[in-house]
């Protein structure tokens, strides 16, 4: 069950030119309420914002006296250049948990592939499957890469992609994720977020080679809880689905890729 929490900003980093990093003390939303990466919060950006932002959670942590959560954001419109202001010590409105998150087991071993913005979710992957997965991060170019370090920490292995050539592979990161299938059986599952381009490419490379394939969808939202049908997308059997609420995760064969 969502519930409102007031978080304090722990710190409040710039990760680069484009994304910022907070920690926030949120109650006891991990502990209590079993708020997970991969889900999202549902953030109030200011008196003038009706409508509260969908931030993914990049990794929570139970913690005392309160626990831990850290989100990264690009800023893309007027909530989040209202979010990106905010200091460590300010107080933010969070409606969580929302959302499904990625499902997997922590001895699974685990193709995490990002892009852009959709990098910080898989973090959290990461960590619980400490040491067992690998990572395909792709950017738009060098400038735009983040939370690089995060990732080799964790991973067994970190692949980089860049549409420019400016950072590791030239190129776009189902190809990579092709290549890594080939050469390894030990895969459970592909979980990807990204661009709806990239996520329907890399859910081909994985049916190819038979593995699970997870993705994270993104879709305008307005209530964030399943009441407002503002987030509705059609799936491959004829339904409709909310992202808010039956997502924002589905597996990668359930989603209608032609719409
Ligand atoms: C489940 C989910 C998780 C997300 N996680 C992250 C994250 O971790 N980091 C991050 O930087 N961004 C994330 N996004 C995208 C983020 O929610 C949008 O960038 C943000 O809502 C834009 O708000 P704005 O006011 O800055 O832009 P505006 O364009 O001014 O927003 C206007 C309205 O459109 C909605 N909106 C605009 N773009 C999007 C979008 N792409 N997705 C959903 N709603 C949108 C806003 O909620 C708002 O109601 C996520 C989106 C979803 C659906
Ligand atoms: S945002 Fe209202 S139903 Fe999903």
């Amino acid at each position: 069950m969502p519930i409102e929490q007031i978080c304090t900003i722990v710190s409040a980093e710039k990760l680069n030119e484009f994304a910022w990093s907070f920690t926030l003390e949120a109650g006891d939303l991990v502990k209590r309420e079993g708020l997970r990466a991969g889900q999202f919060l549902h953030v109030k950006c200011g008196a003038e914002h009706l409508l509260r932002r969908p931030i993914s959670v990049c990794l929570a942590q139970a913690d005392e006296p309160v626990d831990l959560v850290r989100i990264v954001f690009e800023v893309r419109g007027e909530g989040t250049a209202w979010l990106s202001r905010r200091k460590a010590g300010d107080r933010l409105s969070v409606l969580a948990p929302l959302g499904n998150g990625f499902e997997c087991g922590e001895k699974d071993r685990l193709l995490l592939v990002g892009g852009g913005i959709g990098v910080p979710p898989l973090l959290g992957q990461a960590a619980y499957t400490w040491g067992r997965s690998v990572a395909v991060l792709g950017f738009r170019c060098a400038e735009r890469a983040m939370l690089v370090e995060d990732f080799r920490e964790k991973c067994t292995q970190v692949v980089l992609c860049s549409d420019d050539g400016s950072l590791g592979h030239h190129g776009f990161v189902d190809e990579q994720v092709r290549r890594i299938l080939a050469k390894d059986q030990t895969v459970a599952s592909v979980l990807a977020c990204g661009p709806k381009p990239m996520l329907r490419a890399v859910a081909a490379a994985a049916a190819e080679y038979g593995v699970r394939c997870q993705v994270s969808l993104e879709e305008r939202m307005a209530c964030g809880i399943g009441a407002c049908l503002g987030c509705a997308i059609r799936m491959a059997d004829g339904t409709m689905k909310h992202v808010c609420k039956d997502g924002p995760v589905f597996e990668a064969e359930e989603v209608d890729w032609n719409v």
